[in-house]
């Protein structure tokens, strides 16, 4: 059994900034509400003609990353995709983003966890570097979310969490042997899976059967989420998927160097901190400047607080989700 590592990280996000002050412009919102309720100042979208989508963003990131890790395309054995928002109903992003750096007929896996999206792919990738089958495989998360969103008063509660980005990771077979992902914990809950939820279009409500068979007021189109039920769930299983994940390498809260939450809410990594006893600085956070990026938030925040010099070798990083599904998970690594 080989052990994983990550070896390459990169992100990127759209130029175009919006302000909470920009969204209350198109709908009945405001500054102080959206700061007291999720900390977010400003988010990045995709502007139309800019030239990004999930896909582009994703590859984006990923030549950052591989750049970092000091591969080729033709390095990666495989790529693992996650996202809520691909370019199309199907195929999925992966052979986007492989047809777009011009790498092999590797295989491409898309992953569909939402939030959770980025821990799963990252697992996916762990199991196949450490069964030997796999060298390199190139993890991305990447999510529009502003080309979905429902920017009407109705759409409110929803519409000034998300914002756009991207972000990517390698993970390689770790031939030192030192640290490394030591282990990743996977969880789902379906019962729930209509708390945050967007139906269509699917096979359930095509577009014309969602125009003509469904009142005005049924808007399946449309991310529905039962926030307060989900923030509820959010902060119990957040902090029970880490202490599984330190319990599983007979590691404690006190041993954790930075804890990368994804990054759903600042007021849901500010309740887990306290509820670890965790200190500022161990606790990383970017939401306030680009919202909630589902399965991109956990790459991108992991970049920028490597970048910062917050992550160094020997540390030991927490990863850790939860989100639509309800799907969650953890990612301990020795850096
Ligand atoms: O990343 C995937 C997982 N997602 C999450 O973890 C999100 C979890 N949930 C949350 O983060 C929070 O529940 C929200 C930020 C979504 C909402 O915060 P809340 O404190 O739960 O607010 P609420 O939904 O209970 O709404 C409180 C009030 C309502 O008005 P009334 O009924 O008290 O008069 C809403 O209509 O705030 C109103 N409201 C808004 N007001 C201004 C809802 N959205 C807005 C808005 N601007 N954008």
């Amino acid at each position: 059994m080989y052990s994983s590592k990550i070896t390459g990280l990169g992100y990127y996000v759209p130029e175009n900034v919006v302000t909470n002050d920009d969204l209350a412009k198109l709908m009945d919102t405001n500054d102080a509400w959206i700061q007291e309720r999720t900390g977010i100042k400003e988010r990045r979208h995709i502007k139309k003609g800019d030239g990004n989508s999930t896909s582009i963003m994703g590859a984006k990131a990923s030549r950052i990353a591989l750049d970092r890790a000091e591969l080729s395309p033709d390095d990666i054995d495989m790529i693992v995709f996650a996202t809520l928002s691909p370019d199309m109903y199907f195929p999925g992003g992966g052979v986007e983003v492989q047809e777009m750096l011009g790498m092999r007929t590797v295989p491409a896996l898309d992953v569909r966890n939402q939030c959770s999206g980025f821990i799963y792919a990252i697992s996916v990738a762990d199991q196949f570097v450490k069964t030997g089958m796999y060298k390199h495989i190139l993890v991305i998360g990447s999510e529009n979310h502003s080309g979905g969103l429902d920017f009407s008063d109705r759409g409110r509660s929803v519409s000034v969490i998300f914002g756009d980005g991207a972000g990517a990771a390698i993970v390689s077979r770790n031939e030192s042997g030192e640290g490394g992902i030591l282990s990743t914990h996977l969880h789902s809950e379906g019962k729930h899976k209509d708390e945050l939820s967007l139906k269509g279009p699917s096979t359930g409500y095509w577009v014309p059967q969602i125009i003509a068979e469904n009142p005005q007021e049924d808007i399946p189109y449309y991310p529905y989420m039962n926030g307060q039920f989900v923030f509820k769930h959010a902060i119990v299983r957040f902090a029970e998927v880490i202490q599984e994940g330190l319990e599983s390498n007979d590691l404690e809260v006190g041993d954790i160097d930075m804890l990368i939450p994804h990054q759903a809410n600042l007021r849901i990594s500010q309740f887990i901190q306290h509820k670890l006893k965790l200190e500022d600085d161990k606790v990383f956070n970017n939401i306030q400047k680009y919202g909630n990026t589902t399965a991109a938030s956990i790459p991108i925040a992991l970049t920028e607080a490597w970048e910062m010099g917050k992550i160094k070798k020997g540390d030991l990083v927490v990863l850790a989700a939860f989100g639509s599904g309800f799907t969650w998970g953890s990612a301990i690594i020795r850096w």
